[in-house]
């Protein structure tokens, strides 16, 4: 039978699974090994919170090479600020100058966040910043930043558990849960 949970009004199915979630992680974790670990410059992993947060943790344990990360939070505004505002980054107190930034996201959906993310890590004059997501809702991108490594693409459908939230509530599911329609 199909898994089901309710988070507030809303109900969601089971989306992806833990066995998913791992072979996701493993195979973004090897692309990321073989691709970055001989570069002359040195990588910086930036997760993105909050909702990043478990995939990073589970992804950097399988990153084999000399490296350091650090977390960025884009500032929320409650009340007057309309949506597509550009909010700021906060938490950067690294130097990023002519350093690889390896960006972390659990999921790109039109891409507004990721766009308003790279514009503002390229102030930094990093040498290069690759993307990273877990998820990619495709048909919903619209931008043209190219995500280097993408976990898993799924529909444009709300989802929740493994970090991601439906108004706070769900980030400690262990897997991917869909809203039922
Ligand atoms: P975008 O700016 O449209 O790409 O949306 C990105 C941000 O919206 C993500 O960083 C998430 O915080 C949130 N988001 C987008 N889709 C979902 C979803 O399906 N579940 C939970 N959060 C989502
Ligand atoms: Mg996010």
């Amino acid at each position: 039978m199909e898994k089901k949970i309710t988070i507030l009004d809303k109900t969601f199915s089971l989306s992806i699974n833990n066995d998913q979630i791992t072979a996701a992680v493993d195979s973004i974790a090897q692309r990321l090994n073989r691709d970055l670990k001989d570069l002359k410059e040195e990588v910086i992993f930036v997760g993105i919170l909050n909702g990043s947060f478990m995939f990073v943790s589970d992804l950097f344990k399988k990153i084999n090479f000399l490296c350091r990360i650090t977390f960025l939070k884009l500032a929320s505004y409650s009340g007057t600020q309309s949506t597509g505002t550009i909010k700021s980054l906060i938490g950067i107190n690294e130097n990023l100058k002519n350093k690889i930034v390896v960006v972390l996201e659990d999921i790109v959906d039109s891409g507004e966040t990721l766009e308003n993310i790279v514009y503002q890590l390229r102030n930094f004059e990093p040498a290069a910043i690759k993307i990273v997501t877990l998820l990619f809702k495709s048909e919903a991108y619209k931008k043209d930043i190219k995500i280097d490594y993408v976990g898993i693409k799924i529909p444009n459908n709300f989802v929740v558990g493994y970090g991601l939230d439906y108004n706070g509530y769900g980030r400690n599911l262990t897997e991917i849960y869909s809203l039922t329609k």
